[in-house]
């Protein structure tokens, strides 16, 4: 399979989307449809693919690099974009090529590994993908003849009543022989309901020409589903999800209400961990067992330890080692790095920092571009004061500290291992170890001001 080659039809633009972006790019669970596709075709060793792109091709470039590509300057129809990628196919005479649809996602390694094994067994000049539908409106229906070999392809807008009948549809993922299918380009016509130049058509060819057609019936409809506007993206969505979903329960996973909960591909998760409503996990993301994630929780490109619970907040980019409480209302932003046992609670944010093992940051704080030691406890309302207005410093607190409330800390500054830190204080220069630093006016009291004061103004208005 490594020596066949793929197109991918992706000249679609947004237009029944009513997006700005191309159609491929809509996403399924986060993921470009496109990219789904890349995907499996990267999961089957393929490896020389050819994309046929439209409007906003240089977007779909950016989301599959590792395609080469042809533009489809009009869009006449699939059998026109394939006509497109003519010179591609000429390298590969002699051999295999795929042609899938770039906005049906869910078309599965096993199923075009399957369709190909039976396509070389054959040894036909097309095999397609076909799949039973309950409700086919919309697809091309799997005309066969009396013997139950394929015979045609209709589409929807060409199909009569007996034909609309027909609930065996093409999913849009077929096998070529690279020579059948270029002598077949040459013989379309666009004479259909559409006008365009179906690729569909080509199937008919072969039957005509009695080369073997093959339609590999797949075990799982789903592979068929494709989105043509925004309805359809959402009911792709709801399938990838309630998948994932079931995935997880599979693998030990407790989900209480999945409600509002969206779990992307590729995202792990530990045995007996509880994922509540409102997590969003997406990204390159690992999350260990034992954990409480949710509600309302976005985890993104990260990884999170054994036994933590993380209620309410936002993290990206980052790194949680195991036994770690955080929330409700923390962010952690990108590149930091929470050891294990950290505490971080209500209102907190921590941006590009260290926290080590055991450190309490409770309350109503910021800590960015930081290297906290171990078992320090922040006061409520501490802030690094990382930036100047020009350039960015780093903030080092030892182990053992205690920063008292309403600090600053105007980095780059240093607090030693063990120090205490006045509450209220503003920091400027370095704490050596086990010192206690003050930083604020001594305060001033003057008996009885307030008293004389009244006496002289008069009763407080209201
Ligand atoms: C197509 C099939 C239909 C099948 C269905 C499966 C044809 C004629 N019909 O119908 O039998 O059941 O897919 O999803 O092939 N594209 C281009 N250039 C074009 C036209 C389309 O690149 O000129 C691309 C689209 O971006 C899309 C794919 O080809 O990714 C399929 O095109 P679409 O118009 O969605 O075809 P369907 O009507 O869904
Ligand atoms: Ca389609």
């Amino acid at each position: 399979m490594e020596q066949a080659c793929a197109i991918v039809l992706a000249a679609g633009d947004g237009k029944r989307m009513r997006s700005a972006r191309p159609k491929v790019l809509c996403e399924v669970l986060f993921r470009p449809m496109i990219c789904w596709i890349s995907d499996t075709l990267g999961e089957c060793g393929i490896q020389d693919v050819c994309a046929v792109l439209g409007a906003g091709a240089d977007l779909v470039r950016q989301a599959v690099p590792q395609f080469s590509w042809v533009e489809q300057k009009e869009r006449l129809g699939t059998g026109h974009a394939v006509m497109q990628a003519r010179a591609f196919l000429e390298s590969h005479r002699g051999g295999d090529c795929a042609v899938l649809c770039g906005d049906a996602p869910f078309m599965d390694a096993d199923t075009l590994k399957n369709a190909y094994l039976l396509h070389k067994k054959e040894g036909a000049a097309v095999t397609l993908v076909s799949a039973w539908l309950d409700n086919p409106t919309g697809y091309g229906r799997i005309v066969r003849d009396e013997k139950g070999d394929v015979s045609s392809i209709v589409e929807q807008a060409d199909a009569d009543e007996e034909t609309l009948r027909i609930r065996e549809i093409n999913a849009g993922t077929y096998w070529f022989s690279v020579d059948f299918l270029l002598d077949a380009l040459n013989r379309l016509r666009a004479d259909n309901a559409q006008g365009e130049y179906y690729l569909t058509d080509v199937i008919g060819i072969a039957a005509a020409q009695g080369r073997r057609v093959c339609g590999y019936q797949a075990a799982d409809s789903r592979v068929a589903m494709g989105a043509n506007d925004r309805k359809g993206l959402l009911r792709l969505n709801e399938m990838a999800r309630q998948a994932e979903l079931e995935r997880h329960l599979d693998a030990g996973v407790e989900i209480v209400c999945a409600d509002g909960v969206v779990i992307a591909p590729g995202v792990s998760i530990g045995q007996d961990t509880t994922i509540l409503p409102g997590t969003i996990l997406k990204g390159k993301t690992i999350i260990g067992k034992n954990c409480v994630i949710g509600p309302d929780t976005v985890i993104e490109d990260s990884t999170v330890g054994d036994g933590c619970q993380i209620n309410a907040c936002q993290i990206e980019k980052s790194r949680l080692d195991e036994k770690i409480k955080i929330g409700p209302f923390t962010h952690v932003r990108p590149n930091s790095h929470l050891k294990a046992g950290v505490k971080i609670g209500n209102f907190v944010e921590v941006k590009n920092s260290v926290i080590d093992e055991n450190t309490a940051v409770a309350h109503l704080t910021y800590v960015g571009d930081s290297d906290v030691g171990k078992n320090v406890n922040f006061g409520c309302g501490t802030v690094t004061v990382n930036f100047d207005g020009h350039d960015k410093y780093r903030t080092v607190i030892g182990d053992d500290c205690f920063i008292g409330c309403n600090s600053n800390l105007i980095a780059p500054v240093e607090i030693g291992s063990g120090s205490y830190i006045a509450a209220g204080s503003t920091i400027t220069d370095r704490v050596p170890e086990d010192a206690l630093a003050v930083a604020r006016a001594r305060q001033v009291v003057k008996p009885g001001w307030a008293k004389a004061r009244r006496l002289r103004l008069g009763p407080r208005k209201k």
